[in-house]
């Protein structure tokens, strides 16, 4: 077929944005897993007989399931989790919440972690030695975590290495958000884990043993953190990953030289949808609004609201904000529009209106639990998170010296 010479202008009037519209006030509903537009992403070795099943006999499954195996299971949720999985979450947090609770619960052989991978390797990595740690859908990954392969980090290193003559002087310092081998190598090097809760105690922690921070792989969170400790913006540099070796990740010599914070060239995509543009249009629309914003956001987003924090902060926000305030907020969907249910008595927003939700936090559909769970009652572990013990004892080393400084 000739293709046509002209392509047709986008009727944006005809668009269909109510598809397209902030999920705030109706939350997300969950269709079938066949019905689910990514599904053929997701992990395809769930048994068939799932696929089909509505959200109401998925519910009843994983309830019953939970009742036969008692305290033998501790369920986690992260806050950006959907309803239909937050609902059966014994605890919910951010990921440094979530990593304290499961070094603390030596009572249950499971852990079913209803997050991402990276967060049930820390719960791995945390448990006690009887203790299995399940991710219900293998293929809910981060797409942040995945920009810092340990192979690059491995050869950027190596290369600040030949450019400072010794790496004695740089502190690594790993988000949370990256892989357990990546936590590891901190752990190995004298550094340390961050979480976007306590990211300023630890950068102080480093710059009390070094002179510099190699901090991967979220550049956003590294430089609102330095922000905020007061280092120049000139001070802190981007190591771009996707260049070759030799080229000081695009960085000159002397912006380098005079660098104290090295940023990985990483981000969130849900977090960078996020504008200063949408914070001013709040404000316009209702001018007594607060803004709160995660920290993964741009720094001239962060700089323009009212506050940043974690999970667990902006929930604690918006509980302690009096009745009838307004809060537009800057993160993922389900949580904004879990606090919007549940506090009725304030308005609370998405700044961005078509904001989608994290992609991969999403593939822990309530099917994929209702499966680990039933696996579990028939006495299977399916989908173990299992940290190599290669990395496992370098990666502690790194998650503990985080979590004594909370
Ligand atoms: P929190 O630690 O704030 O829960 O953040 C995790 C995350 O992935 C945010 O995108
Ligand atoms: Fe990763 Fe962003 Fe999703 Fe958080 S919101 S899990 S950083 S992709």
């Amino acid at each position: 077929m000739t293709p046509p010479t002209t392509v047709p202008a986008l009727d944006y009037k005809s668009f269909p944005m109510a598809q397209l519209q902030c999920e705030t006030d109706t939350g997300i509903e969950t269709v079938p897993l066949a019905l689910e537009v990514a599904f053929s992403s997701w992990q395809p070795s769930i048994p068939e007989r799932y696929w089909t099943m509505e959200a109401t006999e998925l519910a009843e499954r994983i309830r019953a399931a939970r009742a036969t195996l008692g305290k033998r299971v501790v369920v986690l949720g992260h806050h950006y989790q959907r309803e239909d999985i937050i609902q059966f979450a014994d605890e919910r947090g951010d990921s440094f919440q979530l990593a304290q609770y499961a070094s603390q619960r030596p009572e249950s052989d499971y852990i079913v972690f209803c997050g991402v991978h990276f967060m049930a390797e820390a719960a791995d990595i945390l448990a006690a030695p009887h203790q299995q740690t399940i991710l219900p859908n293998m293929e809910a990954g981060c797409s942040m975590a995945d920009m810092a392969a340990e192979a690059d980090v491995h050869a950027a290193w190596a290369e600040l290495r030949e450019a400072f003559g010794s790496t004695d002087d740089i502190i690594p310092v790993t988000y949370m958000n990256s892989a357990a081998s990546l936590k590891a190598f901190c752990g190995a090097n004298n550094g340390v884990v961050c979480t976007s809760s306590n990211a300023g105690k630890v950068l102080e922690w480093a710059f009390q043993r070094g002179k510099r921070v190699f901090f991967f792989p979220d550049q956003h969170l590294g430089r609102n953190t330095g922000h905020a400790m007061g280092i120049p913006l000139e001070q802190m540099v981007l190591w771009n990953w996707r260049l070759p070796a030799g080229n000081l990740g695009g960085a000159t010599r002397e912006a380098l030289d005079r660098s104290r914070i090295i940023l990985w060239q990483g981000h969130c995509s849900v977090h960078q949808r996020f504008t200063v543009a949408q914070v001013e249009q709040a404000r316009a629309r209702y001018p007594e609004a607060k803004i709160v914003v995660h920290p993964e956001c741009r720094a001239d987003v962060v700089e323009a609201a009212d506050a940043n924090g974690s999970t667990g902060y902006i929930v604690k926000y918006i509980e302690q904000a009096p009745a009838g305030s307004v809060i537009g907020v800057g993160t993922e969907i389900n949580l904004v529009s879990r606090l919007a249910k549940e506090h009725p008595d304030k308005t609370i927003f998405c700044l961005d209106p078509v904001v989608c939700p994290c992609s991969t936090m999403y593939r822990v559909h309530p099917a994929y639990l209702a499966w680990v769970m039933e696996e579990l009652v028939a006495g299977r572990v399916v989908n173990r998170i299992q940290v190599p013990e290669a990395h496992k004892r370098d990666a502690k080393v790194a998650l503990e010296r985080m979590l004594a400084l909370k």
